[in-house]
């Protein structure tokens, strides 16, 4: 991921569909086991295999339960999909 790539997808966000931009969207640059977001924050957590490169998976894993609210879900498709699929 490349600030160019942050920059494009906020482009298209703003163009949206048909040119009505899209509002409920944000795009971070970041490392997966310290995300810019705080504590309970969000409802699900989708990674389409990232956390299979991260090399300690431990940390992406607790960063993954602090921003989760209660009840959220966390997914990885991927090499280690069994691993975190269900409820936080
Ligand atoms: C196999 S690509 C998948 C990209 C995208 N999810 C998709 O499905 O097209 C893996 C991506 O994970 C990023 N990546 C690898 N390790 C990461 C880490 N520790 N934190 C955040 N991103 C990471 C790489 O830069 C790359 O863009």
């Amino acid at each position: 991921m490349t600030p160019e790539m942050i920059d494009l997808a906020r482009r298209n966000a703003a163009q949206g569909n048909g040119g009505k931009g899209y509002s409920n969207v944000e795009f971070h640059l970041a490392m997966i086991d310290n995300l810019p977001l705080p504590d309970s924050s969000v409802d699900c957590v989708i990674s389409n295999c990232v956390i299979n490169l991260a090399t300690d998976k431990n940390a992406v894993f607790r960063e993954i339960a602090r921003v989760l609210k209660p009840g959220g879900l966390g997914g990885e498709r991927h090499c280690i999909k069994a691993g975190i699929t269900g409820r936080a």
